[in-house]
């Protein structure tokens, strides 16, 4: 019989290691919601950028407050949970595509090093949990902090790595069937960049919980990867048989 997920499951790990198409594929699978809270920085740093205040500076109103601050907490961002259709949306708009860019891929890093910025959407991130749970529904949460931070009590805490060129072969091709310009030296630059800031930065920098499973997906293909995260979602009793459905007259 077919199984579902109940539960959360955290999933983190540096860029380039499949977090986004592993936590994607597993809640596809298991009849789960997902959230990809790495969207949400973007789209909150796209919301700075448009509104014409530099991400990276700290620039500050007559108030003395962080401008960039004011404009991503004012962000109206609302994110679907449908792993078929995981839509982000800024303003009404559907941005999932214009938040992959290099611009805002430049740009993401300072937002997300701002302590009332990460407070503001891990308390949203944490309602969308809560929401998933009143409904009966598992959900696979993905980022860099979920395991640590956002949700402590994830039943399942998922730690992906992979090596230096596994990561940056991955992006290269992640931006070419994007149709963004890509090379393999740049790409491999901005991902070590990228790790450096996440992992160095003062509020929730990127770690591993105690309590995670480290998976290397270095040598494993999607299914291998999702095959070995189902099984340890079974181990801790998380997979229940769906509930068959059929109407009054049997059909
Ligand atoms: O997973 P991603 O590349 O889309 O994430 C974009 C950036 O957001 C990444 O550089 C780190 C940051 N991020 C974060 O600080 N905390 C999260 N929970 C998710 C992402």
């Amino acid at each position: 019989m077919e199984k579902v997920l109940q539960g959360v499951v955290a999933v983190d790990g540096p860029s380039g290691t499949g977090k986004s198409t592993t936590a994607r594929g597993l809640a596809m699978r298991l009849g789960a919601r997902y959230l990809d809270t790495g969207a949400m920085y973007r789209a909150a740093t796209l919301a700075v950028m448009r509104s014409g205040v530099a991400p990276d500076a700290t620039t500050t109103d007559a108030d003395g407050h962080d401008e960039a601050v004011a404009v991503a907490l004012a962000a109206d961002l609302v994110m679907s949970t449908d792993p078929a259709e995981p839509r982000v949306r800024l303003g009404g708009e559907d941005v999932a595509a214009e938040i992959r860019g290099v611009e805002v891929t430049r740009n993401v890093s300072a937002i997300s090093a701002l302590t009332e910025v990460r407070r503001h959407l891990v308390d949203e991130q944490r309602r969308i949990i809560a929401e998933a749970h009143d409904d009966g529904s598992g959900i696979v949460v993905e980022g860099r902090d979920i395991g640590t931070v956002v949700a402590p009590d994830a039943d399942l805490k998922i730690y992906l790595v992979a090596s230096d060129t596994v990561r940056a072969g991955r992006r290269s091709a992640e931006d070419t069937s994007a149709g963004r310009a890509t090379d393999a030296t740049t790409t491999g630059a901005d991902l070590a960049r990228r790790d450096r800031l996440d992992s160095s930065r003062a509020a929730s920098p990127l770690r591993a919980a105690e309590d995670a499973v480290e998976v290397d997906t270095s040598a494993l293909d999607v299914e291998g990867v999702l095959d070995r995260l189902e099984e340890l979602a079974a181990e801790r009793g998380m997979l229940v048989s769906a509930l068959v459905h059929t109407s009054a007259d049997g059909r």
